[in-house]
């Protein structure tokens, strides 16, 4: 199968710093098209890798490339903020990697029945996960113009969050994507409008999807699961989600927390994680060339530290 679904980014790279044993038990918590999961099928010997993606779609998609690695491989269609329970429920107590390959996939984006998109005119959805019951429906014609222009602020960083939120609720109802384009052009008028567009329907996306504290979550939950040695592999596309990594990380490699008192003693702390990647990997510019997407592609890696 080849990469129609999803060109998976970084591929090499990700995987160079997350199989540290072949033998071990692997979580890709964003399965996708299968691209990273299949390239570490090929890298295990005995070792087992469970695929989580909140999309049954993926799943389905996924289950059919990996078919050769089957006897390796566990789906579970659950959001990846449910890590801990999923493995518990499978009686996996430790794992010695976590690959995260944040966001949507080409597949998702282009799906137009999926909603994700502004270029289409299908019903506003963004659900990563059908059987939830928040849409993006929903937050464009139900919340009110303050809660809506927060979104927008907060995880599209749109600086005319309010003016667009002021249209929005002026304009209701607005079903498909196609109008709520127009809405916003409505508020913005022609320039950078493509921008605009890209940070608007992100910041539904990630409301509909409550995709910050799902990661925050996961990485919370992660440093627990690892095995010391373990490595945590993260690959983000705007700044929210890298903030949250490069934040989480340097937490967790921190030995002492300042007391910010001149008399008072730093506290000395055991650092839980080792950063791996100093400054954030990119992809290179070949990479760029044959996959667009991988240009904002950000991806960083901590190994765990013995208790
Ligand atoms: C960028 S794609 C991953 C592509 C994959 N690495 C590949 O090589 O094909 C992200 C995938 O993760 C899923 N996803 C994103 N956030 C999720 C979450 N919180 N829980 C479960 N799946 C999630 C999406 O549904 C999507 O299929």
């Amino acid at each position: 199968m080849s990469d129609a679904y999803h060109t998976p980014v970084l591929l090499n790279e990700a995987l160079g710093l997350f199989i540290t044993r072949r033998n071990g038990t692997y979580v890709d918590g964003t399965l996708g098209g299968g691209g990273h999961a299949e390239e570490v099928c090929k890298r295990l010997d005995d070792g087992r890798l469970l695929c989580f993606d909140a999309d049954a779609d993926a799943i389905r998609y996924a289950s059919e490339r990996l078919k050769p690695w089957s006897h390796k491989v566990t789906f579970v269609h659950s959001n990846f903020r449910n890590l801990k329970s999923e493995l518990a429920a499978r009686n996996i107590l430790f794992i010695d990697g976590l690959l995260l390959d944040l966001g949507v996939s080409s597949f998702q984006f282009d799906e137009e029945e999926k909603g994700f998109s502004f270029r289409g005119d299908e019903r506003i959805d963004m659900r990563m996960d059908r059987g939830q019951a928040l849409s993006g429906w929903d937050i464009v014609n139900t919340y009110d113009e303050q809660r809506l222009a927060d979104v927008i602020w907060k995880y599209g960083e749109e600086r005319n969050s309010r003016r667009i939120a002021r249209h929005i609720a002026d304009r209701r109802n607005i079903d498909t994507t196609g109008r709520l384009a127009s809405v916003i052009e409505s508020a913005v008028g022609k320039k950078h409008l493509i921008k605009t567009l890209a940070r608007v329907f992100q910041a539904i996306r990630i409301e509909v999807n409550d995709e910050l504290r799902s990661l925050q979550n996961v990485l919370d939950d992660a440093v627990e699961l690892l095995l010391p040695g373990g490595r945590l592999v993260v690959i983000s596309y705007h700044s929210l989600e890298d903030r949250i990594v490069k934040n989480f990380f340097r937490m967790q490699a921190r030995e002492k927390i300042p007391s910010g008192h001149k008399y008072v003693p730093d506290t000395v702390v055991s650092p839980r994680l080792r950063i791996l990647t100093k400054t954030p990997q990119a992809a290179s510019e070949q990479e760029i060339a044959r996959n667009p997407r991988a240009r904002s592609a950000k991806m960083r890696a901590a190994e765990k530290l013995p208790d």
